[in-house]
């Protein structure tokens, strides 16, 4: 259906993307000077595209459906049935007013002051040791979600659940042993999940994002049942400590490049400048629900679009050297640019763009804020980031030592 849109050389290209990684599609679009071209993965037909106009395309309110657009085995782990993702139109809408409607400027402040007071306890606990901050910020990060959502980690098996939330995104992008044990803990973190919002619904007293999602009443007028509740908690619960993986990359650019100026606006840039640069959704995949028109090729009713996020992060016809670390580049704006896409494009309402963006950034600026006041040490170690893993962690986790800042 593509005429104009060049065709990448070979039969299929699944191999070539998992094992090229966040380089894949990039390396397409320069050899063949192109921000579109076709292919096949696994075994079907797709097109892949990146940059502002491309964005503007794919974000087209009612255009595409993210239904059959993404493998399963990442779905299954990441969203699941019944869950925002996968609702289109009216019903996509009404859920989607729900989520956004966690992110005023009080529970963002919230978010912040939360994960002040986790990151100085944890700092606390860390004197005199090196520690792996990887495997630290799951547990942290567990304890501000859980917070942040109005459950009590006092109450609950903390750990436990933080390994079963951790498990989650990072073995989104894996397949075989890693992929199954995730899925078995995800059973586990559902049935914890359902066991919470029939509590809330029980007692009728629950409040915080936890009451408002055993409340959320859906387009048809109908509570949703206690499985979609539960994924939906698991949905906010999990990019949380997802967050974690940019905390650490915040830690790894700082240690970098320097922590640059202070102030405000500075960590806001600097936490733009981590979600711009490093590597975190390679791609997000649609199929077209109304046919159009694009670059002169037509699109036809459940064909197959993948819109390179990282690769639009790096366009070089959007951004002035992509590979550079510039927090710079993001001070005094006045909206997001198109290009900058980490956590998907378009309008939040009518879209699938990441409702929880506001809330990575808040959590973010707060981290940036607290890594410039700690005064921290990182040993030599081998600090590059894998290409084919999603997302991607420095082998030894990036081991550190942290200490308060001097009273
Ligand atoms: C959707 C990335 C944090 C909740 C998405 C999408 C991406 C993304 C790429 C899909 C966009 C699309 O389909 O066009 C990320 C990254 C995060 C993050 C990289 C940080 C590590 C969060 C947080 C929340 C959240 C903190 C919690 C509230 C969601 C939900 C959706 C979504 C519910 C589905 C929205 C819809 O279908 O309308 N995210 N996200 N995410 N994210 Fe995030």
């Amino acid at each position: 259906s593509a005429a104009t849109i060049p065709q990448a050389r070979g039969p299929d290209h699944t191999a070539a993307f998992l094992c090229e990684g966040y380089h894949y599609a990039p390396r397409r679009f320069e050899q063949m000077n192109t921000d579109a071209f076709t292919t096949r993965i696994m075994l079907r037909p797709v097109t892949c595209v990146r940059g502002p106009e491309a964005v503007e395309m794919f974000y087209e309110a009612g255009r595409m459906t993210r239904r059959g657009a993404m493998p399963s085995t990442v779905v299954a782990l990441l969203q699941d049935k019944g869950s925002v993702q996968t609702l289109d139109g009216h019903a996509h809408r009404v859920r989607k007013e729900m989520f956004l409607d966690m992110m005023d400027a009080m529970r963002l402040d919230e978010a912040r002051r939360l994960f002040r007071e986790e990151w100085r306890a944890a700092v606390s606990g860390w004197q005199g040791r090196e520690i792996v901050l990887d495997e630290e910020l799951d547990v942290m990060m567990t304890r501000l979600a859980m917070r942040w959502c109005g459950i009590d980690p006092a109450t609950q098996d903390v750990e436990r659940r933080a390994t079963e939330l951790a498990t989650m995104y990072r073995a989104a992008g894996k397949l075989g042993p890693a992929y199954l044990r995730a899925r078995a803990l995800r059973r586990r973190s559902e049935r914890w999940a359902r066991h919470l919002v029939r509590d809330a619904r029980a007692q009728a007293k629950a409040s915080g994002v936890l009451g408002t999602l055993a409340g959320h009443r859906d387009a048809d007028g109908a509570l949703m049942s206690e499985e979609v509740a539960a994924v939906e908690l698991l949905n906010v619960l999990r990019p949380i400590v997802a967050v974690g993986r940019y905390v650490l990359f915040a830690a790894h650019a700082m240690h970098l490049h320097g922590a640059g100026d202070a102030g405000e606006e500075a960590d806001r840039a600097f936490a733009e400048e981590v979600r711009r640069l490093y590597p975190f959704f390679p791609m997000i995949g649609g199929r077209v629900l109304e046919p159009f028109d694009w670059h002169g090729a037509r699109f036809d009713r459940g064909d197959w679009l993948l819109l390179d996020l990282h690769g639009t992060n790096h366009d070089p016809s959007a951004w002035s050297k992509p590979e550079a670390f510039r927090p710079e580049r993001h001070l005094g704006f006045v909206s997001q640019p198109e290009a900058m896409v980490p956590q998907g494009g378009g309008s939040y309402l009518q879209n699938h763009r990441c409702p929880g963006e506001w809330l990575s950034v808040a959590i973010l600026t707060e981290a940036v804020s607290q890594l410039r006041l700690s005064d921290r040490s990182v040993p030599e170690q081998d600090l590059s980031l894998p290409a084919s893993e999603f997302p991607p962690v420095p082998r030894e986790g990036l081991r550190m030592s942290v200490a308060p800042p001097a009273p």
